[in-house]
């Protein structure tokens, strides 16, 4: 891919602080913020409405299928889903549901074009497989990590929800996601540990990383 470009794939576990260093380097960045997990949320949270099962892939494709995707605002243009306000995406239920979404190859055929027309003009794009399969000639790859126990905290302070219950269902969500495409850097991937680094600094590192890539960026 050209480094003309400006394609940042960003992938971590959950709570590694992926979305709010994603949105914030899209916006210094002056792309398009693409936060592909509510792409599968929306499948799950229509599965839900419509009674689909999670075992039936092809009622699933449909439901990808009949979803609109689109890039709302300016600072930094964002990923909406037609129909979708950002907490229905959210939702225990949708929670429980999404790695089941994701593990059928012909859904993830179908968002993968999405994802590909969504950044093809430029995005800092966050999710599992954007450094490897959506677009593994991206300039610029970063991965996350953090502390078990950060990442337990920030996503129970994210959700305003009980730690306990934030701890089991990443642990159930981690194990599951695993099974369809592990967690690891990609190759050439900086990888950038958020444990002890504040929003501000971890958007330093990467801004620093970016600049390497596109000088005239300022
Ligand atoms: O990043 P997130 O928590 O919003 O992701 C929601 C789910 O979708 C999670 O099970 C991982 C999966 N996912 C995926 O398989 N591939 C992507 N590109 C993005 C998300």
């Amino acid at each position: 891919m050209s480094a003309a470009v400006i394609i940042v794939a960003v992938d971590g576990a959950a709570g590694s602080g992926k979305s709010t260093l994603a949105r914030g380097l899209a916006q210094r960045l002056g792309v398009a913020y693409v936060n592909t997990g509510l792409m599968y949320r929306a499948v799950a949270a229509a599965s839900i409405a419509r009674g689909v099962d999670l075992d039936d892939a092809e009622g699933l494709v449909d439901l990808a299928r009949g979803l609109r995707f689109r890039l709302e605002g300016d600072d930094p243009p964002t990923l909406e889903v037609e129909g979708y306000v950002p907490v229905d995406l959210t939702t225990p239920g949708v929670e429980s549901r999404v790695s089941l979404v994701a593990r059928h190859p012909v859904v993830r055929s179908v968002l993968r074009d999405q994802q590909r027309t969504l950044g093809a003009t430029g995005a800092v794009m966050e999710g599992r497989d954007i450094a490897t399969v959506v677009f593994p000639d991206a300039p610029l790859k970063l991965f996350l990590r953090a502390d078990q126990m950060r990442r337990v905290d920030r996503r129970a302070d994210e959700r305003d929800a009980d730690t306990n219950v934030v701890r089991d269902a990443l642990e159930r969500r981690d194990a599951r996601d695993a099974r369809t495409t592990p967690l690891e850097p990609a190759p050439g991937a900086i990888i950038i540990d958020t444990s002890d680094l504040s929003i501000d600094q971890t958007l330093d590192e990467a801004l620093g990383a970016a600049r390497r890539v596109w000088p005239e960026r300022r």
